[in-house]
C-alpha cells in the first residue's frame, strides 16, 4: 500500500505549502491536520508547541503518513530537530525562514521577516541568520494579527490593510527590499501586503521550495495512486471546508479527529 504525505499547520496556513505539494506531486495522496483547537502556536512556548505537535504526528502516522511536512513555521521551530530524534524512521520536511535567498536577492542591504515569535525565538532562525545573512541587515516583525486575519478569513479589508501597514511601515522606512514570509499563513495576505507595499518589498513564500524539498525526501515506494487527499482539523470542520475553497480551491470532506 502507499504512504501518504502528512502535512500539517496550526491552521489554515498550511495550506499554502500543500497547494505547492499537490502541483509539483500530483497523485501521491497527501492527509493535512489543522490543529485549530490550538491556533495560535505563534505566541505559546516551544515546549507547548512540541505537547501538541507529538499529537498531531501520532494521527498522521496512525492515518498511513510515512513522511511529514511541517508546513508550520512555529512548529518546526518548536520541534523539528525533538521530532528527528523521537522517529528516526520518519522523514521529517521542515520550514526556517527563507533568509537565505532573501540575502542574495537584496540590493539595499536590508531584509524584513514577518514571522511569530515562536519562530522568532527559535534556534532554526538563529542558525540561518548567523548562516545567511552576514553583512545584510535584517529586521524582525514579530505579527500576530495577521495570523488572526487568515484565520478569519478577513481579505481586502481597509482595517486589514492598516493592520499590515502597521507591521510593514518601519521595515519600509528602513529601505527593506526583500519580506520574508516566515509563517504558511501570510502568503494568503499577499494581495493585501502589496497594496501597502505598493512592490517596494519582494515577497518571498517558502511554499515551493519546501514541496521541492518533500520530492527530493520522497521514498522510492511512493507511487502516483487515485487516492483522495484527506482532510482533518480539530476546530471547526465547517469553517475549515469553507477556507479549504476558498484559500486554494478544494471542496472536500473535513473530519475531525475522535
Ligand atoms: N502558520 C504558522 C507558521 O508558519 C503558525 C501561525 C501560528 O499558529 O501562530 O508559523
Amino acid at each position: 500500500m502507499n504512504g501518504k504525505i502528512g502535512v500539517f499547520d496550526s491552521g489554515v496556513g498550511g495550506l499554502s505549502v500543500l497547494r505547492e505539494i499537490h502541483r509539483l506531486l500530483p497523485n501521491i495522496p497527501t492527509v493535512y491536520f489543522a490543529d485549530q483547537k490550538h491556533v495560535p502556536y505563534g505566541p505559546r512556548p516551544h515546549a507547548q508547541i512540541y505537547g501538541f505537535v507529538r499529537q498531531v504526528v501520532e494521527f498522521l502516522i496512525e492515518q498511513g503518513a510515512e513522511v511529514i511536512v511541517l508546513a508550520c513555521h512555529a512548529g518546526s521551530a518548536a520541534s523539528l530537530y525533538p521530532l528527528r530524534e523521537a522517529y528516526p524512521h520518519i522523514p521529517f520536511v521542515g520550514i526556517e525562514p527563507a533568509v537565505k535567498p532573501a540575502s542574495i536577492a537584496t540590493k539595499s542591504g536590508v531584509i524584513g521577516v514577518l514571522t511569530t515569535q515562536a519562530t522568532a525565538d527559535g534556534e532554526l532562525y538563529r542558525k540561518v541568520l548567523t548562516q545567511f545573512a552576514q553583512g545584510v541587515r535584517v529586521i524582525t516583525q514579530v505579527a500576530p494579527r495577521l495570523v488572526e486575519l487568515v484565520e478569519a478569513g478577513i481579505f481586502g479589508t481597509d482595517e486589514g490593510k492598516h493592520i499590515i501597514a502597521d507591521y510593514l511601515d518601519p521595515l519600509m522606512a528602513e529601505g527593506a527590499d526583500q519580506l520574508v514570509l516566515a509563517c504558511t499563513h501570510f502568503p494568503f495576505l499577499t494581495d493585501d501586503i502589496v497594496s501597502v507595499t505598493q512592490n517596494t518589498m519582494a515577497l518571498i513564500d517558502p511554499g515551493l521550495a519546501v514541496a521541492k524539498q518533500v520530492q527530493r525526501v520522497l521514498p522510492a515506494q511512493f507511487v502516483p495512486s487515485d487516492a483522495p487527499h484527506t482532510y482533518f482539523t480539530s476546530g471547526d470542520a465547517l469553517a475549515f471546508a469553507k477556507a479549504l475553497k476558498i484559500l486554494i480551491g478544494i471542496t472536500a470532506p473535513i473530519q475531525t479527529p475522535t
